[in-house]
């Protein structure tokens, strides 16, 4: 019943996001519309063009799909802090679909936009499309778009953290210890998609931070499933996720073989595999369940004992800094680490990391953390979040 209960809140949440995000003009697609219609019209307009602040400057930002919370999130702050700040804002959803997203793009690039922000469903497919972009600048968010040499800046969270942080709350959480072989813990990992550019970084944090325990043989992968590839989700599916973890179940722990650890990269996963223990795993025991995002179906899972963690990351402060940089380079501005300075969330700048295969492209990497039934009056502290009962829901007034 409570789980019920938490289902229908977050469908709640997903519309209610969906819904604040939408204009007078009313043209969203709708991602759960699979119709050819769909593909033509996925732009949501602001009506404001006549700022005098930012002289009628328009904003394009295309999304990968409203199936996940994350990206109703992240679409709903992109555009409610640039028009807040004067500009026109057009934002488009792909419906996880790389030919939708490039029409999305080319359309923005046609309306005339003054900046591209773009979350790749694919990275690696958009060099094209962006060849086309000419002077408007881009900023790859929150995943990094591959092979493209018009990309300027890149706006994320420090992607490999977040999976040093799943695997660090493994070590603590199980105490383990280098010096103690005697014990032995089961673990299997499920991962992001080979698509998404993040998806490495999560997956490498995480395995890097435990592959002393798994050469001590404390952890175990009764599986064999130990590289990206063979862990891999495809799209982030929940479903796909499930049907993976019945089918490990099945296979290497049917015979009463105790599972200790699920690591998940993120939350729409990690749902998956929470619903696959549940109704598939023969133990009594709980099963450590990692994830990434804070959705609020996720922190009704961590409520109920059926998630144990997840990496949260502040969307709306990712929008902030984006917003921040945006300004900067409208204004003719080459911003570099200076532009810490006037940020509201704690972010690093980094010139290292991330190449896409033309080049490194500059970053600011905001900070990630972990979430646990013990803080989650932290996720209220943002302002984002509210209790109701005893579950978390969007904030009424964000
Ligand atoms: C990643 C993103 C994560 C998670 C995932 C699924 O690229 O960084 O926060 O949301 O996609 O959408």
């Amino acid at each position: 019943m409570k789980k019920l209960l938490a289902l229908i809140m977050a469908l709640a949440m997903v519309l209610s996001l969906a819904a604040c995000g939408s204009s007078s003009s009313d043209t969203t697609t709708d991602d759960t519309d699979t119709s050819a219609a769909a593909a033509d019209d996925t732009t949501e307009e602001s009506a404001d063009d006549t700022s005098a602040s930012t002289g009628g400057q328009k904003i394009g930002i295309s999304m990968p799909t409203k199936s996940l919370e994350r990206w109703n999130r992240d679409g709903t702050y992109l555009q409610e802090q640039f028009e807040a700040a004067g500009y026109e804002v057009e934002v488009t959803y792909a419906d996880n679909d790389t030919d939708q997203q490039n029409n999305d793009i080319a359309n923005l690039i046609a309306d005339g936009v003054d900046i591209l922000i773009i979350a790749a469903v694919d990275g690696d497919t958009l060099s094209q499309t962006l060849a086309d972009a000419g002077d408007i600048p881009v900023i790859a968010y929150d995943r990094l778009i591959m092979n493209s040499d018009t990309i300027d800046y890149y706006v994320s969270f420090d992607n490999y953290q977040v999976g040093v942080l799943q695997g660090q709350y493994v070590i603590d959480t199980l105490g383990l210890d280098l010096n103690d072989t005697s014990v032995s813990y089961n673990i299997e990992f499920t991962a992001g998609p080979t698509s998404d550019n993040n998806a490495g970084y999560f997956f490498n944090g995480a395995m890097d931070t435990l592959q002393d325990y798994i050469d001590a043989g404390i952890l175990v992968i009764q599986s064999g499933k130990t590289t990206f590839e063979q862990c891999a989700t495809n799209e982030w599916s929940t479903d796909t996720a499930m049907e993976n973890m019945q089918n490990t179940l099945a296979s290497y722990y049917s015979d009463g073989t105790q599972l200790d650890v699920a690591l998940c990269s993120n939350d729409s996963t990690a749902l998956g595999v929470a619903q696959a223990i549940s109704t598939d795993y023969a133990g009594s025991n709980t099963v450590i369940v990692t994830g990434q995002d804070g959705d609020i179906a996720n922190l009704a899972n961590i409520v109920d004992g059926l998630q144990t963690m997840t990496v949260y990351k502040n969307v709306s402060d990712e929008a902030g800094v984006t917003l921040v940089l945006a300004q900067e380079i409208l204004e003719g501005n080459e911003p570099a680490e200076e532009l810490l300075d006037s940020l509201d969330a704690e972010a690093a700048y980094d010139t290292e990391s991330y190449d896409n295969g033309t080049g490194i492209i500059p970053s600011y990497l905001l900070v990630p953390w972990t979430v646990t039934v013990d803080n989650l009056e932290d996720l209220v502290s943002t302002g984002l979040y509210e209790w109701d009962g005893d579950y978390l829901v969007s904030a009424t007034d964000e």
